[in-house]
């Protein structure tokens, strides 16, 4: 039985021809800058986002760390929302590591912080007992609202109050070419507010690893000795980058382009499994309004499905995964099936087959129509 694998898009495979590109990458040393695929690398992810500079990192969580260090200064604050991952699932980095406190403001349905709420956040730099106010960061696309891409309208409107306060804004774009996708724009158009903006290679561009930092070079040289001091310099490491410079390509050629697919394999589940009694509302501010509410699949507009089950969830996951679906348990008592570059449209009948028949094992679906 092949295994469909929807926990996350991270767990994609990167392509042959990555793999090809990877064992032919021409390599040097990156901390003497002298590895010309790694220098490719962020040479066109500068190019694509319509910034002077870029840097590559390991990880989405390194991206973020390293353009916090940039941009502030310990004792500094950051205004972001509760449920981004800079503040709820990097470890704390940001008082750890970067000596910062932050404002967390509520996360809207849409992905999105008031407005509003952002530019009532900022401290008053001539009392002492406040922090100073060093960075405005907003995620797009916004995970835990289900992947909700932000629009360029509400980028230009953030950092404009984020800069009326002479503060800069870094954008957590882990899943930036989904929202870019989603929404139909230049990946340049929707960058161009932030300050800077880091994005992942190793989620739905499907590479085995890494990130990339993009922003000014006065901000990347900063970013680049922050990444040194987290014990980021790595070498050879063009080997990763060759698979990088392959996602990035334009159209077919690249990833970018066929992350459609995934949105529309993601919609297509969503409209299967609201059809299936005991499969709910996520809740939370993934749908909010009531747990009893079924799924709404107009809201699934990149490639994050969530949703809650009336069943216990572990065994509901477990029963999936003995039908060969993997799926993840998700923060807010949600289920999370990310489609993935593993997917294949055919591939979702037998996913919803799986959720079905799994809740029927369970007893939740008798349950569900009978409450
Ligand atoms: C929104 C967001 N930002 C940052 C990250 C961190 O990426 P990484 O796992 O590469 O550290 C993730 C990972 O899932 C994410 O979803």
């Amino acid at each position: 039985m092949t295994v469909l694998d929807l926990r996350s898009d991270t767990v994609t495979q990167p392509t042959a021809e990555m793999r090809r590109a990877m064992a032919a990458a021409e390599v040097g040393d990156d901390v003497f800058g002298e590895d010309p695929t790694i220098n490719a690398l962020e040479e066109r992810a500068a190019d694509l986002l319509g910034k002077e500079a870029g840097l590559f990192v390991s990880t989405g969580t390194m991206g973020n760390l390293v353009s916090q260090m940039a941009h502030v200064p310990r004792g500094g604050e950051i205004i972001a929302g509760s449920q981004s991952h800079m503040v709820r699932d990097e470890a704390a980095g940001h008082a750890v590591v970067v000596g910062a406190s932050v404002l967390q403001l509520r996360d809207r349905p849409d992905g999105t912080l008031d407005p509003d709420a952002i530019a009532a956040s900022f401290r008053d730099p001539s009392d002492d007992h406040e922090p100073i106010t060093a960075l405005v960061a907003i995620e797009n696309a916004h995970s835990h609202s289900g992947n909700q891409p932000l629009s360029v309208a509400y980028t230009q409107q953030v950092a404009a109050i984020a800069h009326e306060h002479g503060v800069p804004l870094h954008v957590d774009g882990a899943r930036f070419f989904n929202s870019v996708v989603a929404l139909g724009v230049a990946p340049a158009e929707l960058a161009a507010p932030a300050d800077s903006l880091t994005f992942c290679l190793s989620k739905g561009l499907s590479c085995p690893a890494g990130s990339v930092v993009v922003g000014s070079t006065a901000f990347v040289g900063r970013a680049r000795r922050a990444r040194k001091l987290l014990g980021g310099g790595m070498r050879q490491a063009g080997i990763l980058a060759a698979a990088g410079l392959i996602a990035l390509r334009d159209g077919d050629a690249g990833m970018i382009a066929r992350l459609a697919d995934d949105h529309a394999n993601a919609r297509r589940l969503a409209e299967r499994l609201a059809a299936i009694p005991g499969v709910r509302s996520p809740g939370d501010i993934a749908q909010p309004g009531g747990d009893d509410e079924p799924l709404d699949p107009s809201r699934v507009r990149t490639n994050f499905v969530l949703f809650r089950v009336a069943a216990d969830r572990a065994a509901f996951v477990a029963a999936v995964a003995s039908r060969g679906v993997r799926l993840e348990r998700y923060p807010h008592d949600q289920v999370r099936a990310a489609t993935n570059s593993g997917i294949v449209a055919a591939d979702i009948d037998r996913v919803a087959a799986a959720v079905e028949a799994a809740l029927a094992e369970l007893g939740a679906m008798k349950a569900a129509v009978t409450a």
